[in-house]
C-alpha cells in the first residue's frame, strides 16, 4: 500500500511514518519545504504522479493564537491546502485521512460531542478547519475525517510538555480552569490510523483518549507524576495569555470508532503516565 503522509514533520505525522515504515507500508513523506499544499496546482499534480492508495493529511497551521492573527494563512493552509489534497485524491481515486480537531465545536452542550452534533467554531483555526471538512465531504466520497483533541507527545512543544519543562525549571504554571477536553497521546491514534487504512466505513469519527479534564487538572497531574516540586495555580480563561478563545467544553464521544473498530481508547490518565514516565 501506498501512502502519501502530509505533515509528516509534525507531532503527529512524525509518529505516524515512524509506525507506518517499521510496518513495511510504502510512506512517501511531504512536509512544507518538499510539498507546500498552498500550491495547489502542484500538489495535485505530485499526487497524480505518485498515485498513492492512500493520503494521510496531518499538514496544517496548527498555532491556534497565530491562527488568529495569521488568518490569511489559516486560510491558505488548513481550508485551501486540504480542499487540493481532497482535489488529488479525487483524481487519483484514493482515500483521503484527513485529521481535524474538537475546536469546529463551540464548546456550549457540556457533555461530550458526537459526530453528528452541529459544528459552530468559535475561534478562526477552528473555522478553517470546519470548512476544510466541507470542502473535503463536497469533493470525496472515500473519506475519513478525525476529529482529535489537545495531541501531546514528544516531537514538537505542546502543553504537555511545556508544562513538564516548567515544572522542572520549578516555575509557576498557571493553567485555566474552564476549559474542558480530551488530551490525547500521539501514539495512541496510530492503532486507529490503521484500522481506517484498512477499512472503507467511510465518514466523521471521533477519536481521543477517554475521559477529560480541564488544563488546570491536566497540568496538575502531569506535575504529580513527574514528582516535581511547584505550584500550578488555577485561571480563568479570560486570564490567560491566548489571543483566540477556545470551547469551555469540548471533550468528544468515541463511541461510534469504538464499536465500529472494535477497540476501546485507553484514559488520556493512563497516556499520560506512560507519556510522562518516557521522559524522566
Ligand atoms: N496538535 C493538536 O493539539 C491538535 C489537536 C486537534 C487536531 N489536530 C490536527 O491534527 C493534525 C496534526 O497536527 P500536529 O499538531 O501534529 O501538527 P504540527 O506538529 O503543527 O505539524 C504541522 C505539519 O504541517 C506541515 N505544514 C505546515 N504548513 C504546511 C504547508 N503550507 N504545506 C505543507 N505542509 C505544511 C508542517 O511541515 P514543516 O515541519 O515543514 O513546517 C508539519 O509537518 C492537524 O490536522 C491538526 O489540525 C492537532
Amino acid at each position: 500500500m501506498k501512502i502519501i503522509i502530509t505533515g509528516a514533520t509534525g507531532l503527529l505525522g512524525s509518529e505516524v511514518s515512524l509506525y507506518l515504515k517499521e510496518k513495511n507500508y510504502e510512506v512517501i513523506e511531504w512536509n512544507s519545504k518538499n510539498q507546500d499544499i498552498t500550491n495547489i496546482n502542484d500538489t495535485i499534480k505530485n499526487i497524480k504522479k505518485i498515485k498513492p492508495d492512500v493520503i494521510i493529511h496531518l499538514a496544517a497551521f496548527t498555532n491556534v493564537d497565530k491562527c488568529e492573527e495569521e488568518k490569511g494563512k489559516a486560510f491558505l493552509v488548513n481550508t485551501q491546502g486540504s480542499w487540493a489534497i481532497a482535489l488529488g485524491a479525487k483524481e487519483v481515486g484514493c482515500k483521503l485521512i484527513h485529521f481535524s480537531t474538537d475546536y469546529v465545536f463551540n464548546g456550549n452542550k457540556g457533555t461530550p460531542y458526537y459526530e453528528n452534533d452541529l459544528p459552530n467554531p468559535i475561534n478562526y483555526y477552528g473555522m478553517t478547519k470546519y470548512l476544510a471538512e466541507k470542502k473535503i465531504i463536497e469533493t470525496l466520497k472515500k473519506y475519513f475525517i478525525v476529529r482529535t483533541s489537545l495531541l501531546f507527545g514528544k516531537k514538537r512543544e505542546n502543553f504537555v510538555l511545556k508544562v513538564y519543562e516548567k515544572g522542572k525549571r520549578k516555575e509557576e504554571i498557571k493553567a485555566p480552569i474552564d476549559v474542558i477536553t480530551s488530551p490525547t497521546y500521539v501514539r495512541d491514534l496510530l492503532l486507529p490510523i490503521e484500522n481506517l487504512l484498512r477499512s472503507e466505513e467511510y465518514g466523521i469519527y471521533h477519536i481521543v483518549n477517554s475521559d477529560y479534564c480541564s488544563r488546570y487538572d491536566l497540568a496538575k497531574e502531569i506535575i504529580e507524576i513527574a514528582k516535581l516540586n511547584c505550584e500550578v495555580i488555577p485561571i480563568t480563561q479570560k486570564e490567560s495569555i491566548w489571543k483566540a478563545i477556545r470551547p469551555r467544553f469540548s471533550a468528544l464521544n468515541n463511541t461510534k470508532y469504538e464499536l465500529t473498530f472494535n477497540h476501546k481508547m485507553r484514559s488520556y490518565k493512563d497516556a499520560l503516565i506512560e507519556f510522562i514516565n518516557s521522559l524522566l
